[in-house]
This record gives C-alpha cells, sequence and structure tokens, in this order.
C-alpha cells in the first residue's frame, strides 16, 4: 500500500516520505479500515509517541496520522460491533502506524459509525477537533450555561469547535488570535475577538473558563483572568501558571464512541460545522503538510477520493483488496 512514513525526527514535517508498505494483518482485535479521508496535526512529529514505542524503542519508519475516515474491510479474531463494508470514522493509538496510508489497524473500540450521509472529509476532520474541544469543555473544563470562556486560537481547528460547542451549551464565547482570523472566529459565533498582536488580553475582564491551544505568556495571562472556581484546560502540555483560587488541567484527547457520535449528530443538524483549509490526496500529502503559505483550518488527506462508499459488500471488499496485491 502507499504510506507517508518518518524516518528523520530533526527533519520535521519536510522528511516526509511516499512509500510502499506492506498492509496491516488484521491482528486480534484489530479492525483494518480503508482509509478514505485522513487526517494529520501539525506538531505531531515534535510528539515522543511518533518515533519510539512505549518502552521507548525506535519505531521508525512511522505513519503519522491519527484521524481516520473509511471503510472496514476485515476484522481480526475477537473484534466485536462492527460489520465488513461499515463506515467508521475515529481517532487511532498514538503508537501505532497513523492514517496517512491506505489501510489502517485499529482497535474496535476507537471506531464510531460514520452516517451515510456525512462525508469521509468531514467525518476525518470531526475527530481530532470535536473531541477534544468536547473534552475539554465538558470533562476538564465543567462548563455550565451562562459562563464565560476564553477560548484560544478560536478560528483554528480545535478553537473553532470549542467555540460552537460552548456556544450552543450557553457559555459566552470570547475567542482569540491573529487580526486575520477575527471574522472567522465571530462566524464559528465568538461573541467577542481579541487580536493578540494587538489588543490587550487583559481588558476581556474575568472569565469562568480559559481554553488554551498556545501556551507560554498567553497562558500564563490567561491564567490571571480566571474567577474564583474557575478553570484553565490546556491542550498544550502541562499549565505553566494557575489560577489563583481555581484549577489547571493538562489533557489529551482520548477516544469516545458516544461522544463522537453526538459531534457527528450536531453536524448532521446544522449544529456544528467543520473547519477544513485544504484538501490534498496522498500523493499530494508531503506538499500540502509544507505549505508555502499559512494553513488555515485542518488539512485533510483523501486517499480514496473516488473510495467505494457504504454500498460496499464484503465480497467486493476481499475482491478488491486482492486485486490490489
Ligand atoms: N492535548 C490534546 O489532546 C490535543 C488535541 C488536539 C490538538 N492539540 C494541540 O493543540 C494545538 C492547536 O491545535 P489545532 O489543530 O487547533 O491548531 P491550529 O488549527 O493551527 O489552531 C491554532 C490557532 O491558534 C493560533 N495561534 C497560535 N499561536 C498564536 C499566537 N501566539 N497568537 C495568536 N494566535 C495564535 C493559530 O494561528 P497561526 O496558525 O497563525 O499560528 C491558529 O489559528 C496544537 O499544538 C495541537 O498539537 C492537542
Amino acid at each position: 500500500m502507499k504510506a507517508i512514513v518518518v524516518t528523520d525526527q530533526a527533519a520535521g514535517t519536510a522528511g516526509m516520505k511516499l512509500v510502499e508498505r506492506p498492509e496491516p494483518p488484521a491482528a486480534i482485535n484489530d479492525v483494518i479500515v480503508q482509509i478514505h479521508a485522513s487526517g494529520f496535526t501539525g506538531d505531531e512529529l515534535t510528539w515522543p509517541s511518533t518515533w519510539t514505542d512505549r518502552v521507548g524503542r525506535d519505531r521508525t519508519p512511522s505513519i503519522p496520522g491519527h484521524e481516520l475516515a473509511g471503510v472496514v474491510t476485515a476484522l481480526g479474531y475477537g473484534t466485536t460491533g462492527l460489520s465488513i463494508g461499515q463506515r467508521v470514522f475515529g481517532l487511532t493509538d498514538w503508537y501505532r502506524d497513523g492514517t496517512l496510508a491506505e489501510y489502517v489497524a485499529v482497535e474496535a473500540r476507537n471506531l464510531t459509525p460514520l452516517p451515510g450521509d456525512v462525508d469521509f472529509t468531514v467525518g476525518a476532520a470531526l475527530v481530532m477537533p470535536g473531541l477534544t474541544a468536547w473534552q475539554g469543555l465538558f470533562e476538564h473544563g465543567r462548563l455550565q450555561a451562562g459562563q464565560s470562556v476564553l477560548v484560544h486560537g478560536a478560528a483554528g481547528a480545535v478553537g473553532s469547535m470549542v467555540t460552537q460547542l460552548a456556544r450552543e451549551a450557553g457559555g459566552y464565547v470570547i475567542g482569540t488570535g491573529r487580526a486575520a482570523d477575527r471574522q472567522k472566529a465571530l462566524d464559528f459565533g465568538a461573541q467577542e475577538f481579541v487580536d493578540l498582536d494587538n489588543d490587550a488580553l487583559e481588558d476581556v475582564g474575568v472569565v469562568d473558563l480559559v481554553f488554551d491551544v498556545i501556551g507560554g505568556d498567553i497562558q500564563k495571562r490567561s491564567a490571571g483572568l480566571i474567577r474564583a472556581g474557575g478553570t484553565l484546560v490546556s491542550i498544550v502540555g502541562q499549565p505553566e501558571a494557575r489560577p489563583a483560587d481555581g484549577l489547571a488541567v493538562d489533557f489529551v484527547v482520548e477516544s469516545d464512541r458516544a461522544q463522537l457520535s453526538e459531534i457527528v449528530q450536531r453536524v448532521r443538524d446544522g449544529r456544528l460545522r467543520t473547519n477544513i483549509g485544504n484538501v490534498a490526496t496522498l500523493d499530494d500529502a508531503v506538499a500540502a503538510f509544507n505549505p508555502t503559505e499559512r494553513i488555515k483550518g485542518k488539512t485533510i488527506i483523501r486517499v480514496h477520493p473516488r473510495g467505494l462508499g457504504d454500498c460496499l459488500t464484503p465480497t467486493k471488499v476481499q475482491f478488491t483488496r486482492r486485486r490490489r496485491v
């Protein structure tokens, strides 16, 4: 199969290469998914899990990308709850080969059925931003209606989901970001916008919750804005500052079938929209991840642009796979 691999940590995204790799076997509890659309998070190549296994052994060449939408083509022994030919989407294990490939092996618990009326590109774009926003706001931030939320990077992939979900939950959203992103953040539902380069962050006054996707000095200054009993939620590592009388939580997004089902339902009924900046093919993926212009929103790689949809039967799947090898 075709896959993007990385072998050189220092090279960053410029070191990504399109190569031929063996298709993964369906091990116990694994599902093989033919990838139709794949997502990659910008700083994945700085994560230790891209380079080593859980005990620190080199696992390169590794396949990055951990967000997917596709079709189940094989089930390993003991796998329950999914069918060959089923449309699915989800997050894959950080420590295993990922989704910038034609096929991936993923545990069934990491997959959620993708409704037939939701495009694979949309499905792949929802997984990481949607789950991260949901978990940050509702599990870690315990957002309540009427509370104020300072959403950093509100026009970015995660921030735009946070903004929409916080508004739907009755929050008052103050988005932040670059000057050029003001209108985009407001269009996603932010009620105010702070241009971090030109406006004074401190002018927003006190807030109940800060959702931080930036870190550093912005995070430290944001901690000082949180009212007693409020929370700083960080998705960029251990918080460097804590609210004087509140919580500071750092977390890494986890697969969750129930939450992903809630998220995709909101897309279907128009309450939520994705923030897709660029769609490229697997052949063009390396160039797409090394852009000459600023990336706005999520980059999605269409691996099977003329993909075999959810009408795929098991017989056809097997036939397709035999012809490929
Ligand atoms: N812990 C987790 O589970 C988890 C899950 C998902 C993502 N993440 C991390 O969260 C971060 C954001 O991810 P994302 O996919 O939302 O990225 P993204 O789409 O690039 O969004 C980040 C947004 O914040 C803006 N921004 C960053 N630094 C800024 C600054 N100093 N001033 C003003 N605006 C700034 C960016 O603008 P520019 O593009 O101009 O910089 C962009 O609009 C990444 O580091 C990612 O790895 C963590």
